[in-house]
């Protein structure tokens, strides 16, 4: 009999034959999903688990993971997955469990106990009118409104490579670029955001906040510049902290939004950072903020001039995998009814199968602000479908019955752009996962 991996917080064992398989092998061999961003390289650090029990089983740790763990000021009950292979029991529990978790991990690098200079984009996301809301509405239902603007809006800062740093009263505040990235990107992330949150609003507007007969509306500004990021506080209790005048400004920016009747509002220092034959600027503002002698030149911000692939996939996501059990279902129907011969090649349980594949989906759109990361994940995923006895002509069938799957279920939530985008999407992950599968 082999050795066991108990998965504790959910409470399964797996058996595995000792041999070369690491912890993240086996739990993808056993369609538990576990996230692996760059597909077992050792350095993205989403497959890291917690050893409850059994660390003496596992191979020492490799040059990657003692880097990271030394990065990272990790204690040494955590490994990485993708890293440690198990020679005996061993229980462990998964420590990243969503893709939007993983920003938080960047948090992870900003010192401790003082602050440096980063060069980040900060977006202050304000609800209107919250205050005549609150006096008019239970606080039940404020506090579930909150938290349905928390989650929604929170996610396209996660998807763009942000960081949730605060929630004040009914603001929420994203930071991109705290661990590096070229000023352009940090700002095109933020702006991204930023038009994101607009869709996710009208969303929610027009979903969930429509039988409490709530319409919610904001206001967001946007500012780029050098700020300091920490870890401060008492000893006891330090938080990461973002501080410096180009945060006081973003919030000035926002609160300029309500004056000048616009919704998103972005500063100079963004508008000179950005590629500025990508996006549409309405009308321009010289203000002057509060606290500021000198006016500030202030851009309404329109959307971009041509479809955004990223901005596509993400307002679409979220819908199309609501319910991911009915997804898989509807797709892998599709798969085995254009290519029954494919069925055999399937040996878990179709359920199980459909949820790795919808995790998987996520994750890629989550990691589209990753790109480097992504490349290495698809192609260890597509040299895995050599094994699983996937040929290179199969492709095309499931890229059709992907299709049709999201032009099933996104219904009227879609537009020509939303299919394109994911036709491009696919094609992308279709070609990185060939080209390092059948190349030679
Ligand atoms: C868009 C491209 C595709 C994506 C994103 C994708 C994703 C996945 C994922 C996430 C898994 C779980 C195991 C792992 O992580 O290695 C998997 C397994 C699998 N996929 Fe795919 N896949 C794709 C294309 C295909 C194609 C073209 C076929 C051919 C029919 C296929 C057949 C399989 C099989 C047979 C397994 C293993 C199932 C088992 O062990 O029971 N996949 N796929
Ligand atoms: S570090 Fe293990 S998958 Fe990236």
């Amino acid at each position: 009999m082999g050795s066991k991996i108990t998965y504790s917080a959910i409470n399964r064992q797996v058996e595995f034959n000792t041999g070369s398989n690491t912890l993240l092998d086996i739990s993808i061999a056993n369609s538990i999903p576990h996230l692996h961003e760059c597909g077992g390289g050792g350095v993205c650090t989403t497959c890291r688990v917690r050893v409850l029990d059994g660390t003496q089983n596992l191979s020492p740790k490799t040059e990657f993971e003692n880097a990271s763990c030394q990065t990272r000021k990790w204690d040494p009950s955590i490994r990485l997955a993708c890293q440690a292979r198990p020679k005996g029991d061993v229980t462990l529990q998964r420590l990243i469990w969503s893709s939007g978790e993983v920003n938080n991990l960047q948090k992870e690098l900003a010192p401790n106990g003082r602050a440096e200079e980063r060069p980040i984009a900060i977006l202050f996301c304000d609800i209107r009118n919250f205050t005549s809301l609150s006096s008019h509405n239970l606080n039940f239902d404020i506090a579930y409104m909150l938290n349905k603007f928390y989650t929604a809006l929170g996610e396209p800062i996660l998807m763009n490579n942000g960081i949730i740093y605060q929630y004040v009263g009914d603001e929420i505040i994203g930071v991109f670029g705290t661990t590096g990235g070229t000023a352009q990107k940090n700002c095109e992330d933020a702006i991204r955001a930023g038009l994101g949150m607009q869709y996710a609003l009208d969303s929610l507007n027009r979903t969930d906040l429509k039988d409490i007969e709530i319409k919610l509306k904001s206001g967001i500004g946007i500012n780029f510049g050098t700020a300091f990021i920490g870890h401060l506080g008492h000893p006891t209790h330090k938080q990461f902290s973002v501080i410096g005048d180009p945060v006081n400004v973003a919030s000035r920016i926002q609160n300029e939004t309500k004056a000048t009747n616009t919704n998103i509002l972005i500063s100079d220092t963004v508008f000179e950072h950005m590629d500025n034959d990508k996006v549409v600027i309405g009308r321009n503002f010289l203000n002057k903020l509060s606290g500021k002698d000198d006016p500030l030149n202030l851009y309404e911000l329109i959307g971009f001039k041509n479809m955004d692939l990223q901005l596509e996939l993400q307002s679409s996501m979220n819908i199309m995998l609501n319910d991911e059990v009915a997804f898989a279902k509807i797709f892998y129907d599709k798969v085995f009814k254009l290519a029954p011969f494919v069925r055999a090649l399937f040996r878990n349980n179709m359920t199980d199968q459909g949820r790795l594949l919808t995790h998987m989906l996520g994750g890629i759109v989550y990691s589209l602000s990753r790109p480097a990361h992504l490349k290495k994940g698809l192609a260890k995923l597509g040299k895995s479908h050599v094994q699983y006895g996937v040929k290179a002509e199969y492709y095309p069938v499931v890229k059709q019955a992907m299709i049709e799957t999201i032009d099933e279920v996104l219904g009227d939530n879609k537009s020509p752009k939303t299919i394109d985008a994911w036709n491009s999407a696919l094609d992308f992950v279709i070609d990185t996962m060939k080209a390092h599968a059948y190349s030679q």
